[in-house]
């Protein structure tokens, strides 16, 4: 049996990271979809059991789907060394250890390609791979994999994005995923080559809605891109582009800002860093960027 979707659905997006739910918002909201994040809807996260991506992206997408009553979008991604026989792959957000720190991994990717291999331009062939599942919550599932291909760069280059993006370089491009505008990594990533496959399979007799989404730059919109910068972020670079933009955010939706000066601001930031707890396990510099972010926008 196959199903169908509608504008006005709402899709579970199985996951509990922020930048992957964002991007993936940003991606459906176009065709009237509304997407609510497993995390949101306190869904418990499934152990990734299975040696694949399209395995473990069904595991997750099934689980969603089950648990919500809704049709559940999930995907499982990573980053495939060749000189690493496909290492960090599933295990790619494991990489970044407990505390998510990229800056982390992305060293260790670098340390382990070195130690084998040493270090020669161009760099070592690499490919982010993305496999899509679509589930309801009988089981069915649909699945859409894609792929882009490119070269490992280190030092890492960049701020945007998420992950390992500031250490990988598509193919025919000069920047990393780290140094380009979202909307341009968006137009070649691997999930969006995934949703594409997905869009043509399921969303191709949908009208796109007229505003598209545009509210990535303004109102709850803006607040939730930075919001999801702020969970993931972990080079300083990173930062540096965070505050430009909560800086760019201050500019464009002041009415949506809590803190009418910089004494209230000071003190918001205060009350985040006395009240929070495990503040030490955070990496350094998403720890900032939370503080910074808790005293901008009301609640
Ligand atoms: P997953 O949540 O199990 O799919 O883990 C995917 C991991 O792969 C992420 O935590 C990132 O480390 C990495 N990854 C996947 N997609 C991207 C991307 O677009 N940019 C950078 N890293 C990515």
């Amino acid at each position: 049996m196959s199903y169908v979707l509608a504008p006005g659905m709402q899709l579970v997006v199985a996951s509990h990271n922020a930048g992957k739910v964002w991007e993936i918002k940003q991606l459906i909201a176009p065709f009237g979809l509304d997407a609510i994040s497993a995390g949101e809807l306190d869904l418990p996260e499934p152990e990734e059991t299975e040696t694949t991506f399209r395995g473990n992206a069904a595991l997750k997408a099934v689980a969603a789907a089950k648990a919500s009553g809704r049709p559940a979008l999930a995907d499982d991604s990573g980053l495939e060394v060749a000189c690493l026989g496909g290492a960090p792959g599933i295990y790619s957000a494991r990489w970044a250890g407990p505390q998510k720190d990229f800056a982390i991994a992305m060293r260790k990717v670098a340390e382990e390609v070195t130690q084998r291999h040493g270090w020669a331009a161009p760099g070592p062939r690499a490919n982010f791979t993305c496999a899509l599942c679509l589930a309801w919550p009988d089981g069915e599932t649909e699945l859409f994999e894609g792929r882009v291909d490119g070269v490992l760069v280190w030092p890492a280059r960049g701020g945007q994005g998420f992950g390992y993006d500031p250490m990988f370089q598509p193919d025919g491009e000069d920047q990393t995923f780290g140094e380009m505008e979202p909307a341009r990594k968006h137009s070649m990533s691997h999930r969006a080559r995934a949703f594409e496959l997905f869009r043509a399979e399921k969303l191709a007799g949908l009208a796109v809605a007229g505003e598209s989404s545009a509210s990535a730059t303004t109102g709850a919109g803006a607040y939730e891109g930075l919001a999801a910068a702020a969970a993931n972020l972990s080079t300083a670079d990173e930062l540096a582009t965070f505050i430009a933009n909560l800086r760019g955010d201050l500019k464009d939706n002041p009415d949506s800002w809590k803190s009418a000066d910089l004494d209230a601001y000071l003190k918001a930031i205060g009350s985040f860093i006395e009240d929070s707890p495990n503040l030490e396990v955070e990496p350094r510099w998403r720890l900032i960027a939370k503080a910074l972010l808790a005293g901008s926008r009301r609640a």
